[in-house]
This record gives C-alpha cells, structure tokens and sequence, in this order.
C-alpha cells in the first residue's frame, strides 16, 4: 500500500538509487503522450521557504521538450534489482523513437496532483510542479565539471514542488 509521506521519509531510499541505477522520471506533453527517462542527478533541500526536489536535464532530451511544455514531472524511485534492466533501457534510448512505457511493461497510474503518471511497480514517487529553472552556464563551471560537456548540451535544473510524495509501506 502506498500513503504519504515526507520528503524525509524517501530521500533515503531516492539517494540510494541515485547512486546505483537511477530514478526513472515521467513528463508528459501537451498532446497526453507520457515518457519515462532514468535520471542519476537529483537533489533535495529548501530553497525559497520550501522543499523542492531538483532534477537536472540535457536540452537534447525529448523529456526536457515536455517539462518545458506542461512544467511538471513525477520521480519513481525503482525497488532495488529488479527493474534495472528497464531502468537502463530508459536511459538509452529516447522517447521520440519509442513508447519507452509501453516497451518497458510498466503500468502506469494517475498521478493525483499532475498530468504525469506515476510508474506503479516502483516503491516511492514525488508529484512535482516546476517553480523555478536554471541553466548550467560554462563560465560559472570548474575545468573539473567542464569535463562533463565535452559536446555542450548543459543541463537545465528544474526546481519542482513535490505536490504529493508516496512511499509503499
Ligand atoms: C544511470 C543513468 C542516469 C542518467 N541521468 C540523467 C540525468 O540526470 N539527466 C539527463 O539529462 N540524462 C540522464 N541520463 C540519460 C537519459 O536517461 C537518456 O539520454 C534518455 O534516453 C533520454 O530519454 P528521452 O529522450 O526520452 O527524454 C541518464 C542515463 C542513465 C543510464
């Protein structure tokens, strides 16, 4: 069963997957087509008198055409092990070739606060509206972090306001 709960309560588990296969992200667009995309970088804190949880995306990405197009996107965190193949392939291949959805065999549910569906099978998930952006700019950057753009295509942050966090108890 899922309820709700704190930020606290699934940043633990959120983290350790950040640092393993990744989190899977839903967007979806103004015409209703969903996708799913697997993320590495994900942070959590406060910033402007609130929570936000901040996910980071390449311009190249189909997924960041649909968060500039609706500004929301849920967070899925996937259970450890047995998604991980999905997990990979969503973050391989784009959803403007594939129904990474469909192919993935992931059931898919409403989300309550956005347009977003939220991925059923994994074991916590974060409605989140985007308030605020930013764009990964090279003169601001370390050589060290530099090394991450050898082609440009610097990441756009999205600051989302979880709406409504889930975790499977
Ligand atoms: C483990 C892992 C973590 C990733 N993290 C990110 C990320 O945080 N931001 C990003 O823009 N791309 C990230 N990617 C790459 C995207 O998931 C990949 O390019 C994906 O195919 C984009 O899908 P889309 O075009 O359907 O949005 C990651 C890929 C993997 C395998």
């Amino acid at each position: 069963m899922k309820v709700e709960c704190s930020i606290e309560e699934v940043f633990g588990l959120a983290k350790a997957r950040l640092d393993d296969c990744g989190l899977l992200l839903t967007s979806v667009g103004m015409d209703g087509k969903a996708n799913v995309m697997t993320i590495g970088w994900g942070l959590t804190g406060r910033l402007w008198g609130q929570t936000v949880f901040m996910v980071a995306v390449r311009p190249s990405r189909y997924t960041f055409e649909l968060i500039e197009e609706t500004g929301e996107f849920t967070v899925n965190v996937p259970p450890e092990r047995e998604l991980d193949d999905a997990v990979a392939y969503c973050g391989k291949v784009s959803g403007r070739d594939k129904d990474k959805l469909g192919e993935s065999g992931f059931e898919v549910e409403k989300g309550e606060t956005v347009r977003s569906p939220l991925v059923s099978c994994c074991v916590a998930h974060l409605e989140c509206r985007v308030i605020g952006k930013s764009r990964l700019v090279p003169e601001l950057l370390s050589e060290e972090v530099k090394k991450s753009y050898a082609s440009g295509n610097f990441h756009t942050l999205y600051f989302g306001k979880p709406l409504r966090i889930l975790v499977e108890k």
